[in-house]
């Protein structure tokens, strides 16, 4: 029996990535996935469910761009509607601009922290509800070194980190007698599409003061997450966990 046997589990941005690595494990604990990303991701996200059926679990894709409300909401309807409960909840998807503070246009600045802090509010703001009347749910966002110091290159992606951590202890504290527990995940370079897309430069100076100096494994996360995820975590809630190779330490 896995961890997460009878649990479900809706995962976002997970047509690839550290999405994909946290949905497949997810499935291979034995959690239902309803695996989502932007409509313009779905072949990316009928993969994701491809891998997860060939292993034997359970995935349905179904689009959500976590900037719209309605897509959040849509979401956590559709997890009620296949799976009847939804236990688990990751706000994984996230994306970030390479520029030096002040050549960051108001545009870019706006849209970084669109998808990346209000995504993971109307995300948790759809899903709260759901679990609460449950009885209770586990929910993991995906924030980053980024939210807990500063990373040079990408200011307004590490202010929407840091605005993850501080929403998730928010939601922590306000949801914990309700049984929802709410905890963040803060990896250091994984090997994904937003890492290979990144200057070598500056994949190399984030390894650098790593005690493993190595680029981490989507599989990395999703192991963290699904512990995150189980009854295993029953105490846990309002942390903010490096899976880093020791880049925080
Ligand atoms: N790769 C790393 O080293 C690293 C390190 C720390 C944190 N993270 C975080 O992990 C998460 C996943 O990153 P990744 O490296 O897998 O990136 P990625 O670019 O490989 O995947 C991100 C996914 O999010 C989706 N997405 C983008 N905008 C969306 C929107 N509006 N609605 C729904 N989905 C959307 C993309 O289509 C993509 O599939 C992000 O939050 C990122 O900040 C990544």
């Amino acid at each position: 029996m896995g961890l997460l046997a009878g649990k479900t589990a809706v995962v976002t941005g997970a047509a690839g990535g550290i999405g994909r690595g946290v949905a497949r494990e997810l499935a291979r604990e034995g959690a239902a996935v309803l695996v989502s990303d932007l409509e313009t991701a779905a072949p990316g996200g009928e993969e994701t469910v491809g891998l997860i059926e060939a292993e034997g679990g359970t995935a349905v894709f179904t689009p959500c761009d976590v900037t719209s409300a309605r897509d959040c909401a849509a979401l956590v309807d559709a997890a009620l509607a296949r799976f009847g409960r939804l236990d688990c909840a990751v706000n994984n998807a996230g994306i970030a601009v390479h520029k030096r503070l002040a050549d960051v246009t108001e545009e870019e600045y706006d849209r970084v922290l669109d998808v990346n802090l209000k995504g993971v509010f109307l995300g948790m703001r759809a899903q709260i509800p759901a679990m609460v009347e449950r009885g209770g749910g586990a929910i993991v966002n995906i924030a980053s070194v980024a939210g807990m110091q500063a990373v040079p290159l990408i200011s307004p992606y590490t202010a929407s980190k840091h605005g993850i951590i501080g929403l998730t202890r928010n939601a922590a504290v306000e949801y914990g007698e309700a049984g929802v527990r709410v905890n963040a995940v803060c990896p250091n370079a994984i090997r994904t599409p937003l890492m290979d897309a990144s200057p070598p430069e500056f994949v190399a100076e984030l390894i650098r003061p790593q005690a493993i100096k190595r680029v981490g494994e989507p599989e990395e996360v999703g192991f963290a997450v699904a512990y995150l995820c189980s009854d295993r975590a029953a105490f846990v809630t309002g942390a903010a966990l490096p899976v880093d190779g020791g880049y925080a330490a």
